[in-house]
């Protein structure tokens, strides 16, 4: 199990094979868990997330952003999906990585692509935008950047990975910020996180608590762990709390009976929708996260 998981990690950063995944259309079964490779297949498939009542929150694909030139093409791809879900109607918002738009180039520079993504975001219908967290590194200068935007922009949220020991402050931190909790999805050393499955669940249970009754905006409890999930919709019932303000989130792709069935259940469902020509690095770390994903590969290959 841990080989496999080291090799599709392997795989996922390998720039090479990357590139010329690019020049392909969806392979492999990526189709499964990628929406589309461009704007107007992404719209269609939520549009039919939408119909079940399920609402989106739209990735835009990419790995490896080093130059201004790439971090300006992302930006300005992520303007026009904003522009694109505001102007069909869907019923979707966006999450975004900031090394994809140039947290590795310059701090600054940076800021100011969120800052603009921000302002277009909000002339589109207030929409929201979350700032997805990555490695310790990066994800401690996203908060920084989110510290300085949450007092000019209230369409602005994060991630909290509890896997950090440091979760619990920085949920009370943002208590008045949109919220995604999840487990933490990179490899972080002991002296800043919990190692253990046990662990890592257990104060991500301890957060989603604390969240859900502390919170002054909205909180997505995204997870694929049934366990945590019916533990969460206890809570909410135990503590008679607010529906409008909580949401689950899953990624696309991922368990679409059990979405449908939270939705059906009442409880806001929002669907992690990834698109783009980049496709290659996401789907290698699904599978890399649970190797029975390739079923996925399998089938794509044996199904004609
Ligand atoms: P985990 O993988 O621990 O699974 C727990 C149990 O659930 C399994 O043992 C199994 O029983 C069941 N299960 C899980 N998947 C299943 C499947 N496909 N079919 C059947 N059973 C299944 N991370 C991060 O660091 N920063 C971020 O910004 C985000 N953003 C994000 C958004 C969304 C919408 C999601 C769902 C996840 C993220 N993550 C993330 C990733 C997150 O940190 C985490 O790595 C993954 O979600 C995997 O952990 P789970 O909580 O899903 O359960």
């Amino acid at each position: 199990m841990g080989l496999t998981r080291d090799f599709f990690i392997k795989l996922s950063e390998n720039q090479a094979l990357n590139a010329a995944a690019k020049r392909y259309g969806l392979a492999l079964g990526a189709n499964k868990v990628v929406a589309g490779v461009d704007i107007p297949s992404t719209i269609k498939a939520i549009r039919v997330l939408n119909a079940k009542g399920i609402t989106a929150t739209v990735d835009n694909l990419g790995e490896f952003v080093f130059s201004k030139e790439e971090a300006t093409k992302a930006k300005n791809e992520i303007l026009a999906m904003i522009e694109a879900i505001h102007e069909s109607g869907v019923k979707a918002h966006m999450s975004i990585k900031l090394t994809q738009i140039g947290l590795d180039v310059d701090e600054e520079f940076c800021y100011e692509n969120v800052r603009e993504i921000l302002l277009k975001a909000h002339a589109c219908g207030n929409m929201h935008i979350n700032m997805d967290t990555e490695d310790y590194k990066h994800t401690m200068q996203t908060f920084a950047i989110l510290d300085r935007l949450k007092g000019e922009f209230k369409n602005v949220g994060t991630v909290i990975q509890a896997y950090l020991y440091r979760a619990t402050e920085d949920i009370d931190q943002y208590q008045d910020v949109r919220l995604r909790l999840v487990k933490g999805a990179y490899k972080e050393p002991a002296e800043i996180a919990y190692q253990s499955k046990e662990d890592i669940d257990e104060n991500y249970i301890k957060l989603i608590e604390q969240r859900l009754l502390n919170a002054k905006a909205m909180t997505s409890i995204a997870t694929h762990d049934h366990d945590i999930i019916d533990h969460a919709k206890r809570f909410i019932a135990q503590h008679n709390l607010n529906k409008e303000l909580i949401e689950f989130q899953m990624l696309y792709g991922f368990r679409t009976e059990l979405q449908e069935q939270i939705a059906n259940e009442g409880y806001q469902f929002c669907v992690y929708v990834p698109f783009g020509q980049d496709w290659y690095g996401y789907f290698m770390r699904r599978l890399a996260e649970r190797p029975q994903n390739l079923q996925l590969v399998t089938k794509s290959i044996f199904t004609p």
